[in-house]
């Protein structure tokens, strides 16, 4: 049977990430007393991009599980060296349990996936974020509770992340208002533009109007083009999530951003580091999320 990959959000059927989120959140107020479910399991985790969070949350959540992790950074293998994507799956996933990849193609985590017998988590690429908006959904519901039928505004550049959050709003059953400049909606959404529950706003303000979350990430992206910096921030500069934008939403909205996050671009310091900002939950609960996921793709769930 092939692997069960997690390389979008629609890689689970969404009555399971429903309850894979249900499972994170059950396993998080119980604590660590879950014992050690992957003992003698192993993850690789191949970033060949930056990264804190996933990286952190990977290693911590696997070790929480009994686990091991092996982390390899794309000098340190053979890859650097031109070894095959193919090739590489198969070595390593012929010894690890599963294996996270950040990269900024997608298309190098089809490849890897194609090869190798373990399953393949997208750590992050240009096109999803999937485990981040496990995390984020399920901070919302642990600080909220029911999400379905709540309004959730994404405002700024419609990205790896707004891709993941597309696929939410369907699985979930809320509405994801986005507003996004309509050149880089055109430019960076395709086929997701029509998934259920997601709606398009030109105004900033009309998105947020009585939502009950507003989510925003940076607008310039790891892999975007350097050269494009500059146009990007002065063309997403009405899409700053400020005061002025929160107090348009529900006066119980949170405010949510995967980090790292550049205040004074995309969210001003007074939202991101004030009351209504739920960033650190977030960042925490990419540990929780991971771990119900990678006890789901390790067989080792329930
Ligand atoms: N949010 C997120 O993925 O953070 P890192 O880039 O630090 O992993
Ligand atoms: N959209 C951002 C997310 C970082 C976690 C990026 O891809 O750089």
């Amino acid at each position: 049977m092939a692997a069960q990959n997690y390389l979008s959000f629609r890689d689970l059927a969404p009555a399971r990430t429903v309850e894979l989120v249900a499972d994170a959140l059950a396993a998080k107020r119980k604590g660590r007393d879950g014992g050690l479910p992957l003992r003698g399991r192993s993850l690789a985790l191949l970033f060949l991009k930056p990264s804190t969070r996933t990286r952190v949350s990977f290693e911590a959540g696997m070790a929480q599980l009994g686990g091991a992790s092996v982390v390899l950074t794309p000098d340190a293998t053979q890859l650097a060296r031109g070894e095959s994507v193919a090739d590489t799956a198969r070595a390593i996933g012929s010894m690890c349990d599963a294996v996270a990849i950040r990269a900024s193609e997608h298309g190098i985590l089809e490849d890897f996936a194609a090869h190798s017998p373990a399953p393949v988590i997208n750590a992050l690429t240009v096109l999803e974020h999937p485990c981040q908006v496990l995390a984020d959904v399920m901070t919302f519901i642990e600080l909220r509770g029911d999400i379905a039928g709540r309004k959730v505004a994404w405002i700024g550049d419609c990205n790896n992340v707004c891709r993941s959050w597309m696929l939410a709003a369907g699985a979930f059953g809320f509405t994801l208002a986005i507003s996004c400049p309509p050149a880089y909606r055109d430019e960076d959404v395709g086929d997701y533009a029509t998934l259920p529950g997601v709606a398009w706003e030109d105004e900033p303000a009309a998105a947020a109007a009585d939502a009950a979350c507003i989510v925003t990430d940076v607008w310039h992206s790891m892999g975007d083009d350097e050269q494009s910096k500059e146009r990007r921030l002065r063309d997403f500069a009405p899409y700053a999530v400020t005061a002025e934008l929160m107090a348009k939403a529900r006066p119980d909205a949170v405010f949510m951003h995967c980090l790292p996050a550049h205040r004074g671009e995309e969210v001003a310091a007074e939202v991101i580091d004030g009351e209504q900002s739920v960033v650190w939950t977030e960042a925490e609960n990419r540990m929780h999320a991971q771990k119900a996921l990678l006890l789901e793709l390790m067989g080792a769930s329930r």
